[in-house]
């Protein structure tokens, strides 16, 4: 079970194909598993709160079944004291280990089995890149590939850098090894994945300064076989013109960009150790929606961060409407215990923050549905999944842009290009026909 972002939903891949060396197969339902392996968030209290929610129900299905194995890996245990609290508020667990153990996860398994005891190992320091892990792609279609591990923004609310620890960019080579494996097992879309791809390889290559992923892109985007690149996330500060003109030219990098704003308040920004102001961050998106005609921008925004006025908010819900956003994640501040935003005095009240989210929301929801308004009657091209979930009769799959379209089709048409005319437009999807 997967918890929080693309980074866990890749580690994922990778315990599941180690699990599948050892002979175990997916099971659909905790309720006929052997092993059960929660894989963790902790970039807010409520990713937390979620994980011990779900250990709640394991307990009751363990209690009927001894011998399961439980484990929880992943961010939160290698979050400070979190390991010991998920011991003693959780005692059924068997396994916990962190992200820096990730490949120690079938030795750790064995010892619980066979020494039936549990098992704990977080280390605090992160080693070397290991390459070659297995992995079982959750999706042949489309991947997650890793750039670059870690991060070394230190945000001041953010406790990624502290349970991911310092950026380390994987070699170029091991990268598009790695895509060109995935496209001649079948797969069509990657998503290059880093905290900040932006500084993908100053690590290794200081010269190369912000051309390392202009660069990386743009020998991905020669790989034969492959039909679309995405990458997040971007960082505002460090996006810089080689970037632009890389996904400009290159046909295969889609015409999306995920760019956290997280404020349009200056002082705010500055307080979060953003390292980019309000007018800094309007100039990036103006230069990229001219050199890429069409280009959809999403954004993550915090609100009630420490010291936050009216004042500031409003400068947010101005940036919001002046910048129109295709879509934004919105999230409440949630103080994390070791960065530095936690200790800061002028904490924002739960009652305001929720009623700024609110407004926030209302505001963005608004703007994603005039915006995906304007796409009615034209024509976009759909990589599509197959047949739609929750919508009989229907196939779904998204546009460069990173929008979801809904048509009439099925699971048959799953890994096909297709031009489809927008009919209908709400908040969350696409509706249309395709055009034969
Ligand atoms: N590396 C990415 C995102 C990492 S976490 C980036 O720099 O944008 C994803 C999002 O979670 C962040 O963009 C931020 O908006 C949000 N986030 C991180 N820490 C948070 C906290 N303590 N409280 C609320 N939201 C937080
Ligand atoms: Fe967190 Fe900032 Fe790093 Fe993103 S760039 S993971 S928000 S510290
Ligand atoms: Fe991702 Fe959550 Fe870890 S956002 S990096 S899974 S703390």
């Amino acid at each position: 079970m997967t918890f929080g972002c693309q980074m866990n939903e890749h580690d994922s891949e990778r315990l599941a194909g180690m699990l599948e060396e050892m002979g175990y197969e997916p099971s659909g339902d905790p309720q006929d598993a052997d092993v059960v392996v929660l894989n963790t968030c902790t970039v807010r209290e409520t990713a937390e709160t979620r994980v011990y929610g779900r250990l709640g129900e394991l307990k009751r299905l363990k209690a009927g079944r001894p011998g399961m194995v439980i484990g929880v890996c992943g961010c939160m245990p290698q979050r400070e004291g979190a390991a010991n609290e998920v011991r003693r508020r959780a005692p059924h667990v068997d396994l916990v280990f962190g992200t820096h153990n990730l490949d120690e996860f079938p030795t750790l398994l064995r010892e619980v089995i066979e020494e039936r005891r549990p098992v704990v190992a977080v280390s605090g320091e992160e080693g070397e890149i290991v390459e070659g892990l297995p992995r079982r792609p959750g999706d042949d279609l489309k991947a997650w590939v890793t750039i670059t591990h870690g991060c070394d923004n230190y945000c001041s609310y953010c406790i990624v850098p502290y349970v991911r620890g310092r950026e380390r960019s994987r070699r170029p080579e091991a990268v598009v090894g790695e895509v060109e494996s995935l496209v001649a097992a079948g797969c069509r879309e990657v998503t290059l994945l880093g905290q900040n791809v932006n500084s993908y390889g100053r690590d290794f290559d200081e010269a190369a300064g912000g051309a390392g992923f202009a660069r990386l892109l743009r020998r991905v985007n020669d790989i034969d076989g492959l039909w679309r690149v995405r990458y997040m996330t971007s960082h505002p500060r460090d996006f810089g013109l080689e970037v632009i003109e890389a996904i400009a030219s290159c046909g295969k990098v889609c015409e999306h960009v995920h760019l956290p704003v997280q404020s349009g308040s200056d002082a705010i920004l500055e307080l979060m150790n953003r390292g980019y102001t309000a007018a800094r961050y309007r100039d990036v998106v103006a230069r990229v929606r001219q050199a890429v005609p069409g280009v959809a921008v999403t954004t993550d925004i915090i609100v009630g961060f420490p010291g936050e006025t009216e004042a500031d908010f409003r400068q947010t819900l101005d940036l919001v409407s002046d910048v129109r956003f295709d879509a934004a994640f919105t999230f409440v501040y949630s103080p994390r215990a070791g960065t530095p935003a936690a200790a800061f005095p002028e904490q924002v009240a739960e009652e305001v923050k929720k009623e700024r989210i609110a407004r926030l929301i209302a505001l963005q929801n608004g703007i994603t549905r005039e915006e995906n308004q304007k796409e009615l009657g034209r024509s976009v091209e759909v990589l599509v999944e197959g047949a739609s979930p929750k919508n009989p009769g229907k196939a779904e799959g998204r546009t460069r842009t990173n929008k979801l379209v809904l048509f009439a089709g099925s699971q048959g048409d799953r890994g096909k290009l297709v031009n489809v005319r927008v009919v209908r437009a709400g908040t969350w999807a696409l509706h249309g026909e395709v055009i034969p």
